[in-house]
C-alpha cells in the first residue's frame, strides 16, 4: 500500500507530562493500595470500573487503581496522541516501519464500502478485493461443508497460521458441521504430521497449507510430507485435496497447489484469523458463523474507533495493562478462560503479546527505558486451581488475572456451568479478600487483582469481539511504549542458526562452533548416520 499521509508523531510515554505524575501517585497510594479498602471507600466502584463492550461485559473494578490513577492514565493516552495513531492504522498508513506496511487487519472484518475518515486512496480498492476473497472463500468453504466425502480437514501451518483458526476452531465446536474432523498439525516434529496421517484417508481430506510467506520451514517440510503421503497412498487431483492459504501465491502454485486463497502483507500473521487462514474454521461453522465472527471483532472496532477513552475497553486495559508493568513492576498476566472451548486462548493470546510487544527498543531502533509485554500464560479454569493458582494466592509474586467466563453452556449436563461459574467468581473474590488465619502457611494475603469479562454465550460474533479487544489492548500499550506492535524481528537469528546447524547434524562438522553446542551436537547425532 503506497503511503501517502506521514506518519503520526508519537509521545512515548515516559515523555509525557503525566508520567511523572504519575509516578509521584503510585509513590503515593500505588503500594498500600489497598482493593478491600477502595471498595469500602467508594460504593461507585464496581459502576465505575466496569462497562459493557459490544458483546461482553467487563468488570475491571477489582484491579489495583484508583479513579485517581485511572484518569492521569487517560490524560496521558490524549498526551501520547493515541488517537492519532489508533486513526492512522484504521486509515492504511504504514505504522509499520522497519517493514514499511500499513496494519490493516480490521479492514478484513469492515463491511463492504465502508469508508472511514482519513481512508488513504488504496483502502477502498483493498476493502473491494478484501470482499472478494472473502466471497470466494466462503463459497468454497460451503462447497467442502456439502461435500460428504470430505470427512478430515488438516491445517498445516505454525505461529499465527495455526493458533487462531486452533483456537476458534475448538472454542465453536458446538456450532461445528457434523461429520467432518479438523486436525491441526504445526510442528515440524515428525511426529505430529504421522501420528495424524495414519488416521487419515486420501480421498477424504482436505488439506490446508496455512503460510503467509509460504517459506517457514515447518509448514513447508510438513507440506511437503504430507504431499508426498496423498501421492503414496494413491491419491489423485491434489487441486481437490489441497489448498493454499497464502500472500505468496506463486510459491504455492511452484509446489503444485493450484487451488489458492490469498491474503495481503498488510495482515500480520499473528492477526490473520481474519483471512484466508481462517478457512478450516469457515468450514466447520459455516459462511454465516464466519461472518457473524468478523462482524462481531468490527463492532469491537467501532467500539475502539469511537467510544470516549473513558468508556473504551481496549484503551481502559491497556493502560492497565502499562500501569501493571510499568509502575507495579508485574512481569506476567495469567489468562483463565472459564470454559473448556477455550483452551487454546492463552497460547493465542501469547503470540498476540509477546510477539507484538516484546521488544526493547522505540520507533527509532535506540533502547527503550522501560519495561514492555509481560509474560502471558495461563489454562482454563477450573484446572488451574488444582495446579498453579496455589502460588496466585500465596506465592511471592503478584501475578494479574484475567479471568473469562461464558453465561450461557452449550452442554444439557445439569449443575456443571453453576459450579464452574461459581468457582470463577470465588477465586477472584478470593485473590482479593485473602484470608487472615494467623498461623502464616493457612493465611491468604489478598489485594491480589484481577480483571473479569463476561460474554453471554461462545458464539462466533462474542468471540470475534473478544479477540478484537485484545488486538486492540495490545496496540494500546504498544504504542504508549512507543514500539513498533508489528514487526518480528527476534525470531530469524534462530531460523538462521538452524539452518546451519541442520547439515551439520549429518556431518558432525563442529568447525567454529561454541563448545556447548559442539557438545550437544555430537550427543545428538544418531549412531549409523555418516
Ligand atoms: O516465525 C514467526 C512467524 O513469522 C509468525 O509471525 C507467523 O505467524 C509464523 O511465523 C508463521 O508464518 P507464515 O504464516 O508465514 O508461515
Amino acid at each position: 500500500m503506497n503511503p501517502t499521509s506521514s506518519l503520526p508523531p508519537l509521545l512515548p510515554c515516559d515523555q509525557a507530562p503525566e508520567w511523572p505524575r504519575l509516578q509521584a501517585l503510585f509513590a503515593a497510594q500505588g503500594r498500600a493500595f489497598d482493593l478491600r479498602r477502595a471498595f469500602a471507600e467508594d460504593a461507585g466502584r464496581f459502576a465505575h470500573f466496569s462497562q459493557e463492550a459490544p458483546h461482553l461485559f467487563a468488570d475491571l473494578s477489582k484491579n489495583l487503581w484508583s479513579r485517581e490513577a485511572e484518569a492521569l492514565l487517560l490524560a496521558l493516552a490524549q498526551s501520547c496522541r493515541l488517537a492519532e495513531r489508533r486513526d492512522a492504522m484504521f486509515a492504511g498508513v504504514p505504522i509499520n516501519t522497519t517493514e514499511g506496511r500499513a496494519v490493516l487487519h480490521t479492514l478484513l472484518r469492515r463491511p463492504k464500502g465502508l469508508a472511514l475518515p482519513g481512508d488513504l486512496p488504496q483502502v477502498a480498492h483493498e476493502l473491494a478485493q478484501v470482499h472478494a476473497t472473502l466471497d470466494a472463500m466462503l463459497a468454497y468453504a460451503e462447497a467442502q461443508r456439502a461435500d460428504a466425502a470430505i470427512t478430515d480437514v488438516v491445517n498445516i501451518g505454525i505461529g499465527g497460521s495455526d493458533l487462531g483458526p486452533q483456537m476458534a476452531v475448538l472454542a465453536l465446536e458446538a456450532q461445528h458441521i457434523a461429520g467432518k474432523r479438523f486436525h491441526f498439525i504445526s510442528n515440524v516434529d515428525g511426529h505430529e504430521l504421522h501420528t495424524t496421517l495414519q488416521t487419515l484417508c486420501p480421498e477424504r481430506t482436505l488439506f490446508l497449507i496455512a503460510s503467509k510467506t509460504f517459506t517457514t520451514v515447518e509448514t513447508m517440510t510438513n507440506a511437503h510430507s504430507a504431499l508426498a503421503w496423498f501421492a503414496a497412498q494413491g491419491g489423485r487431483e491434489v487441486a481437490r485435496h489441497f489448498a493454499a492459504l497464502t500472500t505468496n501465491v506463486a510459491a504455492a502454485r511452484a509446489l503444485g497447489i493450484t487451488t489458492t486463497f490469498g491474503f495481503w502483507d498488510w495482515v500480520g500473521g499473528r492477526y490473520s484469523l481474519w483471512s484466508a487462514i481462517g478457512l478450516s474454521l469457515a468450514i466447520a461453522i459455516g459462511a454465516e458463523g464466519f461472518r457473524a465472527l468478523l462482524a462481531g471483532a468490527h463492532a469491537m472496532d467501532e467500539h475502539f474507533r469511537s467510544a470516549p477513552f473513558a468508556a473504551n475497553l481496549p484503551v481502559r486495559l491497556g493502560l492497565l495493562d502499562l500501569w501493571y508493568r510499568n509502575f507495579y513492576g508485574f512481569t506476567s498476566r495469567c489468562i483463565a478462560p472459564y470454559h473448556a472451548g477455550l483452551r487454546r486462548l492463552p497460547a493465542y493470546l501469547q503470540q498476540l503479546e509477546m510477539e507484538s510487544n516484546g521488544k526493547r527498543v522505540g520507533l527509532d531502533g535506540k533502547p527503550l527505558a522501560l519495561a514492555t509485554a509481560p509474560v502471558l500464560w495461563g489454562e482454563p479454569g477450573t484446572n488451574g486451581q488444582h495446579a498453579f493458582f496455589q502460588m496466585l494466592h500465596q506465592g511471592s509474586d503478584v501475578v494479574p488475572l484475567e479471568f473469562i467466563a461464558v453465561r450461557t453452556p452449550t452442554h444439557p449436563l445439569p449443575g456443571h456451568h453453576e459450579k464452574l461459574l461459581a468457582n470463577a467468581l470465588a477465586q477472584a473474590q478470593a485473590l482479593m479478600q485473602g484470608k487472615v488465619v494467623g498461623d502464616g502457611h493457612r493465611d491468604f494475603p489478598g489485594n491480589r487483582p484481577s480483571t473479569f469479562i463476561v460474554l453471554d454465550a461462545l458464539t462466533p460474533a462474542a468471540l470475534g469481539a473478544l479477540l478484537a479487544l485484545q488486538e486492540h489492548r495490545v496496540f494500546v500499550s504498544g504504542s504508549l511504549w512507543g514500539i513498533n506492535s508489528f514487526d518480528q524481528w527476534g525470531v530469524e537469528l534462530g531460523k538462521v542458526l538452524a539452518r546451519d546447524l541442520e547439515p551439520r547434524l549429518a556431518s558432525g562438522d563442529a568447525t567454529g562452533l561454541d563448545a556447548s553446542t559442539a557438545g550437544l551436537l555430537q550427543r545428538l547425532r544418531r549412531p549409523g548416520r555418516a
